[in-house]
């Protein structure tokens, strides 16, 4: 909408000149993350955690979220040539992404394998995935993991993991479901999301225990400090007033 920037939002004079310019902050997220960030039906409209905060951030900054669906592993280039304002997309804050972008974080999660529903390989950890066939997302944690769990097997005179990496999670999940692939690997909402819905529930399960536990943050360029606060103070109003936890309760996983 082009409603224009509300100068009298709480926190509108925390933003950023050129942001106030704009009237709006261009987000880039690999909407194919449910329920994190994804398309609803119409292939338009962004649903998930990640959108409806910054909906809720939007109502303290006065400027709306501009959503721009880019492939994970080039988001971060992305940021640096200032294509965009900020990353949202069940990004991980690791220290090795440190080393390049600063992270607000907003949410903690672990990571889970997804397999196929019933278990077929007998799954309990990633200790059995020596010699078996793991499809993860290109450039992600998950797939960070998958190669040091490989060079485990290989240090322990088992055969390492094949690992098929894709640029859509999507894609790496349809792996799994056609037997290409033993197991996925996933943020823990996420591979719980799918368990639940994916064929009705009937097409996967999660297995063993949540691994990497750490926070998932909004990428920003280290040279927009500005912009890093307000969106950190952003987040505190919306924890401060009741709507992080609503939001919490409503993805909440059974
Ligand atoms: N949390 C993981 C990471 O940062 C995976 C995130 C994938 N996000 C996505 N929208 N596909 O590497």
């Amino acid at each position: 909408d082009d409603a224009g920037p509300d100068t009298e939002a709480p926190l509108y004079d925390a933003l950023p000149q050129d942001i106030k310019d704009a009237g709006k902050i261009v987000v880039g997220g690999d909407i194919a993350y449910a329920p994190m960030e994804y398309y609803d039906e119409d292939g338009e409209t962004v649903l998930g955690f990640d959108k409806e905060l910054t909906d809720l951030m939007s109502e303290q900054l006065g400027v709306t979220f501009e959503w721009h669906n880019i492939v994970f592993d080039s988001l971060i280039t992305q940021l640096k040539s200032d294509r965009i304002d900020m990353i949202m997309s069940g990004m991980s804050d690791t220290p090795e992404r440190q080393q390049e972008i600063d992270f607000v974080d907003y949410y903690i999660a672990g990571a889970m394998l997804l397999v196929q529903k019933g278990n077929p390989e007998g799954l309990q950890s990633f200790a059995d995935l020596c010699g078996l066939t793991i499809a993860v997302q290109r450039g992600t944690t998950q797939e960070g993991y998958a190669q040091d769990q490989s060079a485990t097997c290989e240090a322990e005179g088992q055969e390492p993991i094949e690992i098929l990496s894709f640029d859509r999670e999507t894609e790496a999940m349809l792996q799994v479901k056609n037997g290409r692939a033993v197991a996925g690997m996933q943020d823990y909402p996420v591979a719980t999301y799918n368990a639940r819905t994916s064929g009705g529930g009937e097409d996967f399960e999660v297995v063993g225990d949540q691994v990497q536990a750490g926070p998932l943050g909004i990428g920003v360029s280290k040279d927009d400090t500005e912009l890093r606060d307000a969106l950190q103070q952003a987040i505190q109003a919306v924890i401060d007033s009741g709507d992080y936890d609503k939001l919490i309760e409503e993805y909440q996983t059974p």
